[in-house]
């Protein structure tokens, strides 16, 4: 689509079903271009800059990786070694970075630095996940389950765990796919209110919809996809053990998985945890499909840098 050109990609909530859709094509069609050997180099010269204010393996060395395939060149650029990290503001750094790049990506903590990168930056923005979303994984995400079930509207996708930015970019990707989102949660981790009432209002138009539970059990129940992450996201370290009681019993485990149907698929973004937010069994066990889906970050980042940047 033309109209991506240019545009940044913040969350999947600036984009519509048939963007995404469009997105999720166009990484299918990139993928079946790098397993053939075919050339697929639309970013031949081109740069992308990949700003990190926290850790990373999946999505430095799939963007990384993505960028050369694409013919163009990524730069690593770690808080530590900028001059963000000595108090050089986001706005001077948007402005000049953009005089040398194609295009940003950043990982950081509050999500308003994405933002004020994208309103300073001429180049598009991509969020390479915040505090709030990581809508990078979302759209690898439902690469994944077209690629397994063949379909993504009607079905069932159940989150078990955390109210943290992974589960705000799969509410807002199963409502604008229109998919049935169940969240549990334990009192005091849930998804924040404005993503929900935002995720419904689009689940509306798309026949999705969306379940805020307590409730493991009747979220999973019948779910054609089962999802978690870790109890305590970066930047949340310290409230490890606090976490762990609260999220004692919100656990993916074989019995809880019982409630799901016989060939759900059980995913998680990485890294995991085993033995907390996941029992081994269930993320080891033949359901798993945890490498997928970190591979597809490959695929669906170099579409979105293909679409944007091309
Ligand atoms: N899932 C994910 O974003 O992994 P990394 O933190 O390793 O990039
Ligand atoms: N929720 C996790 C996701 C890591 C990819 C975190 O923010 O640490």
């Amino acid at each position: 689509a033309a109209s991506l050109k240019g545009r940044d990609f913040l969350g999947l909530v600036d984009y519509t079903p048939e963007e995404i859709r469009y997105l999720i094509d166009l990484a299918i069609d990139l993928k079946k271009k790098q397993k053939a050997g075919e050339g697929h180099q639309p970013l031949k010269g081109k740069t992308l800059g990949m700003i990190f204010e926290k850790s990373s393996t999946r999505t430095r060395v799939s963007f990384e990786v993505g960028m050369y395939q694409l013919g163009g060149h990524a730069l690593f650029l770690s808080k530590n070694d900028l001059q963000i990290g000595r108090g050089e503001s986001i706005m001077d750094t948007a402005q000049t970075m953009s005089r040398y790049l194609d295009g940003i990506m950043i990982r950081t903590y509050a999500h308003r630095t994405v933002i004020d990168l994208a309103r300073g930056a001429t180049v598009p923005v991509i969020n390479g996940l915040t505090d709030r979303s990581h809508p990078c994984q979302a759209l690898a995400d439902y690469q994944t389950v077209l690629e397994k079930k063949g379909k993504l509207a009607g079905l069932k996708i159940a989150y078990i765990g955390d109210g943290n930015n992974m589960v705000h970019s799969l509410m807002m990707g199963a409502a604008k796919l229109g998919l049935h989102m169940a969240v549990a949660s334990p009192e005091g981790y849930d998804p924040d209110p404005e993503v929900a009432k935002n995720s419904r209002e689009n689940a509306v138009k798309t026949g999705g919809s969306l379940l805020l539970t307590r409730d493991a059990k009747e979220a999973i129940d019948g779910a054609d996809v089962v999802y978690t992450d870790v109890w305590a996201s970066m930047g949340f370290e310290a409230e490890q053990k606090e976490r762990e009681l609260a999220f004692a019993s919100y656990q993916v485990n074989e019995e809880l998985a019982r409630y799901a149907k016989k060939d759900f698929l059980f995913m998680h973004c990485l890294p995991a945890h085993r033995g907390e937010e996941v029992s081994e069994g269930v993320i080891d066990g033949p359901n798993s499909i945890i490498f997928d889906q970190a591979e597809n970050r490959l695929h669906a980042q170099k579409a979105v840098m293909a679409a944007l940047m091309g």
